[in-house]
């Protein structure tokens, strides 16, 4: 019997996960200069955390959710037992604001009136979706949550953030879209809601069935419908951008207007809607305009007023984002920008050759020494030729070859080969560490 990896997930191998861990590493770097400080959620979490949080009439609570059963409730269920309770049903995260929220309200991480708390977290999400180039049912996102802040501004610098990202990720300005658009509050959201379940009902023979079915559970998913005919009617929906309450419109005009100020471009797109359900007011996607086909959001989010208090916390404004790694690592892999000395892909500084099988105690110690002194060091331990070492050290793309031959050795020296001018120098033992730190 063959394994392999199950539909709609991939191994990250050595340079992929390279590449992550790079990407993650310049997000936390970056985030921290805008105050972000760590957090890590559990894989799983009780199903009701996301139920509760990303609504059950989404996609992604109705149909796209991994459950977790252990073996024992699963016994339990063969014998014909009882349904488990639902507080005790699992399920993987589909995205991780929801478990953020859970957790902070848990340890009472946001006070009224405190200063906001910034967390970045990244890490494995699940989703059972139909896969396709950029949609995986195992994906990795990089997000960030801001809670404790209502003001527009903080609406404006997240967003900046997520820009300068980008930027910094060498993805060019002119290849993204930045989406802008207001969902309204508590007070205008829901008539606008009714607005458009009448205007789905009132034009059922023209929409697809599950766009009339939701038009009850979820009538704004409509406007998502990949459907051209549903695309078609939606274009002429009323939008939400005419009926916003003025609380909820001078909060929008004051983002755009921070936007401008900081010279960021984005268009405002009032069919954009997202597919979670926690959003209140500013709610903003990324889209690339090539290499990605139609997966080509790269990151989205927005601001979620009411979700730490259907935690059961105390009222906390909140708003972040998620980017999806695999789809930069697309969109980077089609500009060729993977390429670029960014992403330090692990070669060593040295590959420490030996002549003579009695040379190799020694090698091993001086890999030793530098390895602890921050030096990426490599050898063999395969009994190569000195021949067949080199070639080993080509292909591991080494900077630098120590040669530890008989001759050098009786001086106390070894030679050291430079592997992009092929000069060598004779140094002694004792000196490796201070030259390759230079
Ligand atoms: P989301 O738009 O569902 O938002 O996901 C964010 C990003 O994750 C997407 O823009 C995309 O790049 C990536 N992504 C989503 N699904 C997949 C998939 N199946 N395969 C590959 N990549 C995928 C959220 O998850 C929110 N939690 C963002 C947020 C944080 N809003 C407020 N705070």
């Amino acid at each position: 019997m063959t394994y392999q990896a199950p539909p709609g997930t991939y191994d990250l191998l050595p340079e992929r996960a390279q590449v992550f861990n790079s990407i993650r590493q310049s997000a936390f770097e970056l985030f921290g200069r805008y105050g972000y400080l760590p957090i890590e959620t559990p894989v799983f979490e009780q199903l009701d955390v996301f139920v509760r949080g990303i609504g059950d009439a989404t996609d992604v609570i109705g149909k796209e959710m991994y459950l977790v059963l252990s073996q024992h409730a699963l016994a339990k269920l063969a014998q014909g037992g009882k349904a488990p309770e639902v507080s005790s049903i699992l399920a993987l995260r589909p995205e991780q604001t929801a478990g953020v929220a859970r957790a902070v309200v848990q340890h009472q991480l946001a006070s009224p009136g405190g200063a906001p708390v910034k967390l970045v977290y990244a890490g494995p999400m699940f989703r059972h979706e139909h896969p396709q180039k950029g949609r995986y049912r195992e994906f990795r996102q990089i997000g960030v949550e801001c809670l404790g802040a209502a003001e527009p501004s903080a609406d404006a610098e997240v967003i900046i953030m997520l820009m300068r990202f980008f930027a910094e990720l060498g993805i060019p300005r002119d290849r993204m879209r930045l989406l802008l658009n207001s969902m309204g509050d508590d007070s205008c959201r829901p008539a606008y809601r009714q607005q458009i379940q009448d205007y789905i009902l009132a034009h059922a023979g023209d929409l697809c069935a599950e766009c009339v079915r939701r038009a009850d559970s979820n009538p704004l998913r409509a406007f998502d419908c990949k459907n051209p005919g549903c695309q078609t009617i939606m274009a002429d929906a009323p939008l939400i951008a005419d009926v916003l309450c003025d609380e909820c419109r001078t909060h929008y005009d004051a983002v755009r207007a921070y936007l401008d100020a900081a010279d960021i471009d984005y268009e405002e797109a009032p069919r954009l809607v997202r597919g979670l359900d926690y959003y209140t007011r500013t709610v903003f996607e990324v889209q690339v305009t090539e290499g990605l086909g139609a997966q080509n959001a790269i990151g989205g989010g927005g601001r979620y007023d009411r979700l730490i208090e259907d935690f059961g916390g105390k009222p906390t404004p909140g708003l972040g984002f998620a980017v999806g790694f695999e789809r930069i690592w697309l969109v980077l892999e089609s500009l060729e920008a993977l390429k670029s000395a960014n992403f330090e892909l692990g070669a060593p500084r040295v590959f420490l050759a030996t002549v003579e099988n009695a040379a190799r105690p020694l090698a091993f110690e001086l890999a030793r020494q530098l390895r602890d002194a921050g030096i990426s060091a490599e050898l063999d331990h395969q009994a190569r030729s000195l021949k067949s070492q080199f070639k080993l050290a080509d292909r591991l793309k080494a900077a630098f070859v120590a040669i530890l031959g008989p001759d050098e050795l009786a001086d106390g020296k070894l030679t050291l080969r430079d592997m992009a001018t092929r000069e060598e120098s004779l140094l002694a033992l004792t000196d490796i560490v201070e030259r390759l730190r230079a």
